[in-house]
């Protein structure tokens, strides 16, 4: 890490020692949110066009709503979840191939793998699966947190793998404090710029569904 990046990790790291306690402690916004593995499967799509009673594991049914997340301590996914209920969508995770541990959400560290991946712009962590029927989605929420200011590197591998010709695309994120900056911005273009990508937002875990039909009134959606 160049003199520069060092400082600059110093001052972020006391900035969010302040903010908050551990990463892993997915209550650092909203309580009640499950932390650890995601209750989706691996490259599965979970409809929330069915019953709230529904196990997830239903098939996509219908919409052209897409809710793409990615989320290692909860907080993403259950905005990604509201989301999806408020559109009528259907909701994708992005899984690791290779999970992220504790040890490797330690920002604390230089050497954890999330501190490498994010001092590395050419970083493209495996995913896992891939979303089905993608060319039927004309809208695609993307959502992730914010490390290190901007989008996990697992973003970039995303974005390089699809096509996003003639979809509307619109970023959230979720985090400790910092905006959604130019993340959106980011990966609009390693999308190739393809696609129309929206204004991003942040949310937090606990985002009322009104709060977000609000926002899909704004958009246009629903
Ligand atoms: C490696 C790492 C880096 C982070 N960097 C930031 C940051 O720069 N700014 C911030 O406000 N929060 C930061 N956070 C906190 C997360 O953005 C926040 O906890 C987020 O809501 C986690 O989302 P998730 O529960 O969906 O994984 C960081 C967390 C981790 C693990």
């Amino acid at each position: 890490m160049n003199r520069k990046k060092r400082i600059a990790a110093i001052l972020l790291t006391a900035a969010l020692g302040l903010i908050f306690s551990a990463c892993g402690d997915a209550s650092s916004e909203s309580a009640g949110v499950p932390s650890g593995a995601s209750a989706v499967e691996s490259g599965q799509a979970e409809s929330f066009s069915v019953p709230a009673a529904s196990t997830g594991s239903e098939p996509a049914a219908g919409g052209s709503t897409l809710v793409v997340y990615f989320s290692c301590t909860g907080n993403t996914k259950a905005a990604a979840q509201t989301i999806a209920k408020a559109a009528n969508g259907t909701i994708y995770e992005i899984t690791p191939a290779q999970p992220y541990t504790d040890a490797d959400l330690n920002y604390n560290d230089e050497k954890s793998r999330t501190t490498i991946e994010q001092n590395d712009p050419s970083a493209r962590p495996e995913i896992s699966g891939s979303v089905e029927n993608w060319e039927k989605y004309d809208t695609v929420f993307i959502g992730y947190p914010i490390w290190w200011g901007t989008a996990p590197r697992i973003l970039d591998t995303f974005v390089e793998s699809y096509d996003f010709t003639g979809k509307t695309m619109i970023p959230f994120c979720t985090s400790s404090a910092s905006g959604i900056g130019s993340s959106g911005a980011d990966l609009k273009k390693l999308a190739d710029g393809k696609g129309t990508w929206l204004d991003g937002r942040r949310l937090t875990a606990d985002v009322s569904g009104a709060d977000i039909s609000s926002w899909l009134t704004e958009l246009g959606i629903g």
